[in-house]
């Protein structure tokens, strides 16, 4: 197959492949109903290290395939030969922490088994990995698996930027556009309270289908277009503002919780602007620093009982790792 200059050359097993988690920084939720996000690649990822077995095997786990609905449909999807496999994945990003755990073993997995079934160009890797991840998760929109395929900021049905690819379902159509990286720092801080995905986007998705939702996601709509215009023009107090904005639309879909509240009151003297990121519910805050007091904004954040982490976008999206 001819897998363009920057696809997944095709390759034998054993492989290994790496691909970022993500930050959401505007949207979430919303863009499951075909509004705007903007969402960035971060400096935690997962490896993945995948070779021929007698049975398929996650993490030694001869079980993982009934376990492990992500594993189970990665090999359903992506690998022609279908022959068993031993998987192994290495992760730095914390689980069902709104940070793209599961997207970045799915992008690594589907990396690897598709190498290895011929290659594949960057587009069809990333419409595959939304694949594989709604077949397991039964919901959500492809926000966090093209960023784990595309690395760096990129804009879903927002932006002027370079159309990456368009991700199809059946009910609608996503494009993915670059936008370029403002080079700001930004703080994320787990709550340690892990949540389901799947849940939270039903809750909302029937909120939002309820009286006075459609007036919500257009609201949800408004802030991620401001949103995403102003990243891109490096407008900060603007990006500050709208981060406040998406964070209250969040909590009146009652996808926030008091623990993501305590900790984004912690940040407030130390940031310019917060939310919650990802589907909420527990999971993670991000936040904006103020500059020169992200040092500040991490003991805040930590004395809040949060795990605080400074993330740095990273530009390159999922990858082998060869040698
Ligand atoms: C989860 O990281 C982001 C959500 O918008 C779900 C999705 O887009 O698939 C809540």
């Amino acid at each position: 197959m001819n897998v363009g200059s920057n696809g997944i050359p095709a390759r034998e097993l054993p492989l290994s492949a790496r691909a970022p988690g993500k930050c959401i920084v505007f949207g979430e939720h919303a863009v499951v109903h075909g509004a705007p996000e903007l969402v960035f690649a971060i400096d935690l990822s997962t490896q993945v290290f995948v070779k021929k077995s007698e049975t398929n095997r996650l993490n030694a786990d001869s079980e993982g395939t009934r376990r492990n609905d992500y594993f189970r449909s990665a090999l359903e999807l992506a690998w022609k030969d279908h022959s068993p496999v031993d998987v192994r994945a290495i992760s730095r990003i914390p689980k069902a922490a709104g940070l793209g755990s599961s997207a970045a073993f799915v992008a690594s997995l589907a990396a690897v088994l598709s190498s290895a079934s011929g290659g594949i160009d960057r587009p069809r890797l990333a419409q595959q990995s939304f694949e594989i991840e709604r077949a397991a998760q039964g919901v959500g929109s492809p926000g966090d698996t093209s960023t784990a395929v595309a690395g760096g900021f990129v804009a879903i049905n927002g932006g002027s930027g370079e159309l990456l690819w368009s991700i199809r379902a059946p009910e609608r159509q996503w494009d993915v556009r670059r936008v370029s990286d403002p080079g700001w720092v930004w703080v994320v801080a787990y709550s340690g309270i892990p949540r389901s995905t799947a849940e939270a986007v039903r809750a909302v998705g029937a909120r939002l289908g309820a009286p006075g939702g459609p007036e919500l996601l257009e609201e949800f709509r408004r802030v991620a277009k401001h949103g995403i215009d102003a990243l891109g023009r490096g407008d900060r107090s603007s990006v500050a503002e709208l981060l406040k904005k998406n964070q209250e639309l969040l909590r009146e879909v009652g996808v926030s919780h008091p623990r993501l509240e305590a900790l984004l009151e912690a940040a407030a003297p130390a940031s310019e602007g917060a939310k919650l990121t990802g589907a909420g519910a527990g999971g993670s805050v991000v936040a904006l620093p103020v500059p020169g007091k992200e040092a500040e904004l991490v003991r805040r954040l930590a004395r809040a009982g949060g795990l605080p982490f400074v993330v740095r976008p990273v530009p390159d999206g999922a990858s082998l790792v060869e040698g």
